[in-house]
């Protein structure tokens, strides 16, 4: 299949892409913007691959969306370009309403214009709002409540809508939070990873006994790549790790792996609105034959591994833009401590 890969230089695109180019039956083509979290380090390995092309575009610009539509014959999208992280959501909402919203819309309907075979909307459980008990299944009502969940809602209504009034080939993922190697040191794991390496504390929010699923980020994108090829239109499918665990919990579980002392854990100020817990049920994608296979304790364990080996990978990322966005998040946090 020629694939589209919106956000190809980015977490999730980035493993994506080399996976769908690690069988030659596909040619993918990866358009991003290259903006603050993308990095073309991360597709490294296949530069040069005559099965790949890459184009710097954001999906808002409706006329490159639809040259590259049109100049590969694109038959099968994967939207995976969006802004992604809920403190960066809580400073700056606009980006996300933006990308995460209106690009969505540009692509979609491109693509529909395009006559794209299969459009694969890749999305999060965050959608479904915090969670205290039980799972939520796909046909669950969406109450999301960051800026960052609330537009990934809009994005997926966007394309079901596609379905609905234009039967165009739309299926939606919705992963649960992801790990692994690349990942930008925002996010929880790699932030708390790499502060540990330079001894610096990892900034806990609230009582940090938050609860997540963790996925690998392999694992997602095998799941990704089956919905492509073997989901229904119209539908979404639930992807977790089956792997919920307390913030602490992770936290403690990675200062042991690096051998370094809990008294690096900080409890800070909580995040506003921060979802206490995410669960879902997954048996939907189960009765299409996924399921994931990477263990929590490995995945995390070679995660970190990953971070301690690749400090070429992240120590330039952490003394850019990143300094700033740092202080601005945890500069007052960590000098006032959980009760500031
Ligand atoms: P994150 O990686 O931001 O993912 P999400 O909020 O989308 O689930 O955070 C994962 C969990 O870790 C979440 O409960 C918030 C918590 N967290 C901290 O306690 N401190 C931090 O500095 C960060 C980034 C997250």
């Amino acid at each position: 299949m020629r694939i589209l890969v919106t956000g190809g230089a980015g977490f999730i695109g980035s493993h994506l892409v080399r996976r769908l180019l690690s069988s030659s039956q596909h040619t993918v083509v990866n358009l991003d913007a290259l903006r603050y979290s993308a990095n073309l380090a991360n597709l490294a390995t296949i530069e040069g691959h005559p099965q790949y092309t890459f184009v710097q575009g954001d999906i808002c610009d409706q006329h490159v969306v639809s040259s590259v539509l049109q100049v590969h014959q694109v038959e099968g999208v994967i939207n995976c370009a969006a802004e992604t992280h809920v403190d960066r959501s809580i400073l700056d909402p606009g980006s996300f309403a933006r990308t995460d919203v209106v690009g969505t819309g540009v692509l979609l309907e491109e693509a529909r214009r395009a006559g794209v075979q299969r459009f694969l909307q890749v999305s999060t459980d965050e959608v479904y709002g915090s969670v205290e008990t039980g799972s939520s299944t796909e046909e669950d009502q969406l109450a999301p409540r960051s800026p960052y969940s609330a537009s990934k809602a809009g994005g997926d209504l966007l394309v079901l809508s596609y379905w609905t009034t234009y039967r165009f080939p739309v299926m939606v993922t919705r992963g649960s939070n992801t790990y692994g190697p690349n990942q930008y040191p925002e996010k929880f794991i790699p932030l708390f990873v790499t502060n540990a390496i330079d001894d610096q504390p990892l900034p806990l929010y609230g009582d940090g006994r938050q609860r997540r699923d963790w996925l690998a980020v392999q694992d997602y994108c095998a799941a990704i790549a089956h919905v492509l090829f073997h989901g229904e239109p119209g539908q979404v499918y639930n992807v977790g790790g089956g792997n919920e665990r307390e913030n602490l919990v992770v936290a403690q579980q990675m200062l042991d792996y690096l051998e370094k002392p809990k008294s690096l854990i900080r409890f800070v100020q909580d995040r506003p609105g921060h979802d206490r817990r995410y669960a879902m049920d997954c048996s939907k994608l189960r009765r299409i034959g996924w399921q994931p296979s990477i263990p929590f304790e490995q995945g995390l364990h070679d995660t970190v591994e990953w971070y301690r080996l690749n400090t070429s990978w992240w120590r330039p990322i952490k003394s850019g833009e990143f300094r700033e966005y740092y202080k601005q998040l945890y500069g007052k946090r960590l000098k006032e401590g959980v009760t500031g």
